[in-house]
């Protein structure tokens, strides 16, 4: 394939089963890269498991001509992330990108979340993107090089109704992503977070009924279109780290949090009151002249 290439490169791409981490496995495969095609084979609700789905998208990457080996643990606990590694290392010999995907979703009103419903997202999404990237991670720190992807949402960044759960697990991601950039910044290791938008079977339940209105155009639903914003992140080409790119209905697009310029007392005035707020408060909302803090210090002004 001409283009971006992955050639030599080892990558792991969790839940790659079905939906848009089959499509990056493809992606990464047919440009090259060994890829290590991990899903637990779960129900959308993470619920069940198997050996077919990650078969199936092996068999589909070696009936291309690529390379690929299946891995079946759940990326939701320490060793199921040692071992999706190990299997990396077992038949390739390193890993040099992880991208991290895997998922499940269970909606439903806030307050009739179960306990259950909240602590198998978080464990998915969150303990699962912390127990995947951590042995990645050392490999990449020992060899001063590496592109890690991560998956939140803009469920969890602007908000979507009945996913509380969902919600919290994709912000939380984010919060994580953030700091393996910042640590990962001195070994090479380029990080970033995508906000998908696809049609699979997760994105049919993401919100129904807007999801039932959306024209079904492939460049505009299908799941190789955020794929193709993961393979660009994960290669060579991109030059980018610490960044959150959303990909939805064709549009490609950068998100930020950004923080105005907002209202300022100086070091030798009283201190504010809720008063002075109240005064201030249509400047310190003025989102003119925003700024987009790269980390905790230099939102804290100690980095011009
Ligand atoms: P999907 O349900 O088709 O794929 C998720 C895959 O993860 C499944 O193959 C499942 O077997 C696997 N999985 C679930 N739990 C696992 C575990 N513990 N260990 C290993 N594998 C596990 O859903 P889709 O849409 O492809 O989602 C991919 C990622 O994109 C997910 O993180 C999802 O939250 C995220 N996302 C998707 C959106 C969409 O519109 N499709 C919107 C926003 C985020």
């Amino acid at each position: 394939m001409d283009g971006i290439s992955f050639e030599g490169r080892v990558a792991i791409v969790t839940g790659a089963g079905g939906g848009l981490g089959r499509t990056h496995a493809l992606d990464l495969a047919a440009r090259g890269a060994k890829v290590v095609v991990n899903d637990l084979g779960s129900t959308i609700a993470g619920t069940g498991g198997g050996t077919a789905m990650a078969d199936h998208v092996v068999k589909e990457i070696i009936d291309a001509g690529g390379q690929a080996v299946a891995n079946y643990d759940s990326v939701a606990t320490p060793e199921g992330g040692k071992a999706i590694v190990q299997t990396a290392l077992d038949a390739y010999g390193t890993v040099d990108i992880l991208i991290n995907n895997a998922g499940n979703i269970r909606n439903a009103p806030f307050t009739e979340l179960t306990p259950d419903s909240i602590e198998a997202l978080l464990a998915v999404h969150v303990k699962g993107a912390f127990y995947v990237t951590q042995p990645a991670f050392a490999v990449m720190r020992d060899k001063g090089y590496g592109w890690i992807v991560f998956t939140s949402s803009a469920s969890g960044v602007f908000g979507n109704p009945e996913q509380a759960n969902y919600g919290a697990a994709k912000g939380a991601v984010l919060g994580l992503a953030n700091v393996v950039a910042l640590e990962g910044a001195s070994h090479g290791i380029l990080v970033n977070t995508v906000l998908p938008m696809a049609q699979s079977r997760m994105g049919a339940d993401m919100n129904p009924d807007m999801m039932a209105t959306l024209p079904t155009t492939p460049a505009h639903t299908e799941p190789e279109m955020v794929t193709a914003m993961v393979a660009y992140l994960a290669s060579e080409e991109n030059p980018y780290t610490h960044e959150v790119f959303s990909i939805a209905r064709g549009r490609y697009a950068r998100a930020f949090i950004g923080v105005t310029e907002g209202w300022h007392v100086a070091a030798d005035e009283p201190l504010a009151t809720a008063d002075d707020v109240r005064r201030h408060i249509a400047r310190i909302r003025d989102q003119d002249g925003y700024h987009v803090p790269g980390s905790l210090i230099e939102e804290a002004g100690l980095i011009p």
